[in-house]
């Protein structure tokens, strides 16, 4: 049975929706069909297409009452909304149905799990909340929560774990056929731990370990976690909230962190080689990832941060969006992204220069301008044995408006900076991040779209994304040096 509550998020967000069209919207990245998003949800390719389910609060662009709603694509690059598919209309899911994630069961219906909220006590303050897993089960459109929920509760946690920071749990599969929930809890110590689950059916779980310990190495409580092979090797991400910055690699507030190591699973034991920030933007938070039919494995994250979202206005009409899908690897024991390679074809009307001089000047070029943009460039000093001090991209440029990205290759810095971008809040506006061994050629590609920038560095050895919402006028691209630059570009125009 729909219960009156999601018919109700149904019909508005149908209405409310449909409204915003055009140019509203980032022209290649999901949005919310209205209303609020964070984290993608129950990400999976089912009955042959692609489905992101996504925190969404429809009524309002701002978090509240947590729903899931629901977008599929072919090409996880033209999303189309369809019907909602949970909302927190029972017991111990009312104050939100949280992130969780999904799997096909082998009868063909579609697994949801996630973190159901009940507030304990309403007259304490602050609340704590009750946070439990269940499950829902459906055709990939209308899911039914099952009876016996929620499936593991404040019995299934180990000593010392929380009843009140337990959740987002992501299903996998293990090699001898078991299903395994990594689910995020806040430990003894305060920190987070990432606990392990197994089920043979989906529906009754056991506890079975702690996966990692933050042991207060990384923020405190780790949020939304997934674990999966790669390359010869395992991976765990996570998102931490509460860091505090280590050098250029973690920043403070909330982060991203990938863990690569090795997987004995027989004795479910993790055993952590290398840590590194997924994302060294201002907005990358939550990524689920999936493996593609053809054995791709393509992440996507929430591009926002909890910390900036005043960048938005409260009147907008949506708020948040997902990255780009990318495909991960491993490479020299670091973690690879790339835009899939579905995203080459929306590219159109290539401009290209080879060998161009920048310097004092402020250099702008014919034929590259846009907000939705493919941009690869690699820039060199003119003279081979003198160093130029710095480089920088604008873009979203008009007026004394514009994003831009500076390179400094005496410190071997990269610096995302959107203060100019038409915000005119004070919050988070620049990040920076360390690139090693670009002092005589840096490569870089910029995806801008709409709303967005995400700046690949090397090969995708370092991403740095980030939001911004300067009025779509602003197209402009310019280039300039302190020292002397030379620098290919292609640039393609998106859609
Ligand atoms: C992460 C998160 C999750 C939680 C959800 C609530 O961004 O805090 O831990 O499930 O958002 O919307």
């Amino acid at each position: 049975m729909i219960s009156q509550m999601l018919l109700d998020a149904r019909r508005f967000e149908k209405d409310s929706g449909n409204r915003i069209a055009g140019d509203m919207r980032p022209g290649f990245h999901l949005t919310p069909w209205c209303g609020w998003m964070n984290d993608p949800n129950g990400f999976c390719f089912y009955k042959g297409q692609y489905h992101m389910f996504y925190q969404y609060f429809p009524y309002k662009s701002r978090w509240d009452f947590m729903h899931w709603g629901h977008a599929v694509s072919n090409d996880l690059l033209h999303w189309e909304h369809i019907p909602a598919a949970l909302a927190p209309d029972r017991f111990y899911d009312q104050d939100g149905v949280f992130s969780g994630s999904a799997k096909e069961l082998p009868d063909g219906r579609l697994l949801l799990m996630y973190t159901g909220v009940r507030v304990e006590d309403r007259s304490e303050r602050p609340f704590k909340e009750i946070q439990t897993q269940c499950i829902a089960v459906g055709d990939g459109i209308d899911f039914e929560k099952y009876e016996k929920n929620p499936v593991l509760d404040e019995r299934a946690l180990p000593a010392g774990g929380s009843r009140n920071d337990f959740r987002d749990p992501k299903i996998i599969q293990l090699n001898d056929g078991r299903y395994a929930a990594l689910i995020a809890n806040r430990s003894a110590d305060g920190s987070g731990e990432i606990l392990l689950y197994t089920s043979r059916d989906g529906f009754s779980w056991k506890y079975e370990t702690v996966l990692v310990s933050n042991r207060n190495r990384f923020g405190k409580m780790w949020e939304c976690p997934d674990f999966f092979q790669l390359d010869g090797k395992y991976v765990l991400l996570t998102s931490p909230q509460d860091m505090l910055p280590q050098g250029f690699e973690y920043h403070s507030g909330n982060g991203t962190l990938c863990l690569i190591g090795d997987f004995d699973e027989p004795n479910l034991h993790f055993q952590e080689e290398h840590d590194q920030s997924i994302d060294y933007g201002i907005d990358f938070y939550a990524p689920q990832t999936i493996l593609t039919p053809d054995g791709r494995r393509v992440m996507i994250g929430w591009m926002q941060n909890w910390d900036a979202c005043a960048i938005r206005e409260p009147e907008a009409p949506w708020a948040g969006q997902m990255s780009l899908p990318r495909e991960l690897h491993i490479k020299d024991g670091r973690l690879y992204q790339w835009p899939i390679r579905e995203f080459d074809e929306l590219r159109h009307d290539k401009v290209e220069y080879h060998n161009v001089e920048v310097g004092e000047d402020t250099l702008r070029l014919d034929g590259i301008s846009g907000r939705m943009v493919d941009m690869e460039l690699v820039i060199r000093p003119k003279d081979p044995a003198e160093s130029y001090t710095k480089f920088a991209l604008h873009f979203a440029e008009k007026d004394d408006t514009f994003t831009s990205i500076r390179f400094r290759p005496r410190e071997s810095t990269l610096k995302i900076d959107r203060k100019f971008s038409g915000s005119r809040r004070a919050i988070l506006h620049q990040r920076r991040c360390f690139v090693e061994d670009a002092k005589d050629e840096l490569r870089i590609r910029i995806i801008l779209d709409r709303y967005s920038c995400e700046v690949f560095i090397d090969g995708g050895r370092k991403v740095m994304t980030s939001a911004l919402y300067t009025e779509q006028s602003a197209d402009g691209i310019s280039f300039h040096a302190d020292g002397n630059v030379v620098m290919d570009i292609v640039k393609y125009s998106i859609l």
